[in-house]
């Protein structure tokens, strides 16, 4: 895996050589620690060079002064936070990956401070979660790195910060956070020829190091279990499915936990409903799912989060072959409750099916959240902005919009209702696998919901947000981890006791 930035916290003083990093508001002012320790003449080079770039400290402008007077850096970050009046709405975690992408070289000393106003230790942390996103590249496959690729060394980055011992602190928690959304970027990028089911299920399974508790199902297992619906799927592959329950014990004993569910189609040919050739090899982002929930539970073990939480993944891969599956078949899922297959395609509810039935019967959970690639449906609908949310909770509903809005992985809410549920009605069996052109998200959704009794459940449809990931300050992955942040967020907001 790619290497990590090495962070230390310090009391203001003279930043060191390298990069140097300062913040200033639109009336291109720092705050008095970070003036104080950069000194008049650096404060006056500042000063001119902004006239001289016409740079007005606007939010996420940057002004870069290489080889500045007065000062061991040899490059000097300028970047704006805007308006003064907005600086306590400021998205540290944003500006952190902004800092980041202009920075150069092994070594980097960040002045985070503002004027008129204290910036927290959870905003100095906040700032090296967006380091740590920014700096994540996809490469291992390439034999051919630039000069400039090699010779990178592990960024060594010392943050001046008013409080620096809470600021470790915070950072602690928010270096987790980061390695979960760093786990989940890696799986999704990773070829499907190298990460089919069994690896995926031995990747997860290095979770035990963080002391998570891991269980990995197997095909023997499975079949004995009833998982016949996500096995219709698995059948039409070479690969053995898996399940996987990953627990992470953080609260009482008795404490009842929370569960996250995730798809994972570690590649998503179709089937025998073979999809079109053109942009198929993004089939391989179909485990997103999987992968937000492993790196979930290494977030919350990570950081000790104080949360008992279950996290279940259903790893197949959808092939066509002369075992596979077919249109016209009908299946007998774990919950008893049979499903004709209209279109082999339409495999992830099927996946989901049986590990959201699975979930609920053996943990209890207070709730559960699935996160799939469900539909092509939900890109058509919400584009890549927000995930589709679909629950049965109102509450849970507005918690998850409420750490969407704090984290930026947005949500939008979706309808479920009976005459949706009725698309779904078969001729031949309990229900249908597709509901038709209509509604596409809509129809897997109440698919999904009859798999739920009365435990409060959201689903999030992430096929939009998942992989194939629009290009941000914090991500540069085609993988985009999306999810981590907001699951942890919404744990640490409602959950930790
Ligand atoms: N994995 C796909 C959905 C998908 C599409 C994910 C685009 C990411 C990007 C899913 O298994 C699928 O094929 N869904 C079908 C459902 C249809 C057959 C009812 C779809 O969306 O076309
Ligand atoms: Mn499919
Ligand atoms: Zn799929």
């Amino acid at each position: 895996m790619v290497e990590r930035i090495k962070f230390e916290f310090k009391s203001f003083g003279k930043p060191g050589g390298g990069s140097v990093v300062v913040f200033v508001n639109d009336a291109l002012e720092t705050g008095e620690n970070a003036a104080g320790a950069l000194g008049p003449e650096v404060l006056a080079t500042i000063a001119r060079a902004a006239t001289a770039e016409a740079f007005k400290g606007k939010l996420k402008k940057v002004l870069v002064i290489a080889a500045p007077q007065g000062i061991e850096a040899d490059r000097l970050v300028v970047v704006g936070t805007g308006p003064a009046a907005d600086l306590a709405k400021l998205d540290w975690v944003q500006l952190g990956g902004i800092a980041q992408g202009h920075l150069s070289g092994t070594r980097a000393s960040l002045l985070v401070a503002l004027p008129g106003h204290d910036v927290t230790p959870e905003a100095a942390a906040d700032l090296t979660l967006g380091m740590q996103l920014r700096a994540y590249t996809f490469d291992k496959y390439k034999t051919k790195k630039d000069a400039d690729e090699k010779a990178a060394k592990p960024l060594k980055a010392t943050l001046f910060v008013s409080d620096p011992a809470a600021a470790r602190q915070v950072a602690k928690a928010r270096e987790a956070v980061a390695n979960g959304v760093l786990t989940a970027r890696e799986l999704v990028n990773e070829p499907p020829n190298v990460l089919y089911p069994e690896e995926f299920a031995d990747r997860a399974a290095t979770l035990e190091k963080v002391g998570v508790d891991v269980e990995i199902l197997d095909e023997k297992q499975l079949k004995k279990l009833g998982f016949r619906a996500l096995l219709g799927v698995a059948q039409g592959s070479h690969r053995e499915a898996r399940v996987v329950v990953m627990r992470w014990n953080g609260a009482g004993a008795k404490d009842q936990p929370v569960a996250f569910i995730g798809k994972g189609v570690t590649f998503d040919t179709g089937g025998i409903s073979i999809k079109p050739g053109a942009g198929m090899e993004d089939m391989k982002g179909d485990m997103a799912g999987a992968a937000c929930v492993v790196g979930l539970m290494q977030a919350l073990a990570q950081r000790k989060a104080r949360v008992n939480a279950v996290g279940l993944i259903g790893l197949v891969e959808n092939m066509p072959d002369g075992r596979a599956q077919r249109p016209g078949d009908i299946v007998t899922s774990l919950s008893g409750q049979t499903i004709e297959i209209i279109n082999t395609d339409a495999e992830g509810r099927l996946v989901l099916a049986d590990v959201l039935w699975y979930a609920q019967d053996r943990f209890k959970p207070a709730f559960m959240i699935d996160l799939a690639t469900l539909t092509g449906a939900i890109l058509v609908a919400l584009g890549q902005e927000h995930a589709g949310l679909f629950s049965n909770d109102d509450t849970l509903s507005e918690r998850l919009a409420a750490a969407g809005r704090e984290t930026g992985e947005k949500v939008w809410r979706m309808p479920l209702a009976p005459a949706y549920d009725k698309m779904i009605d078969s001729k031949f069996a309990d229900m249908k696998n597709t509901g038709g052109r209509y509604g596409g998200s809509i129809t897997a959704a109440q698919f999904l919901q009859r798999y739920v009794k009365d435990t409060p459940w959201a689903h999030l449809d992430i096929a939009g947000t998942g992989m194939n990931a629009p290009q941000t300050d914090i991500n540069k992955s085609w993988g985009s981890g999306w999810g981590v942040r907001l699951l942890d967020r919404l744990v640490r907001d409602h959950y930790e006791g």
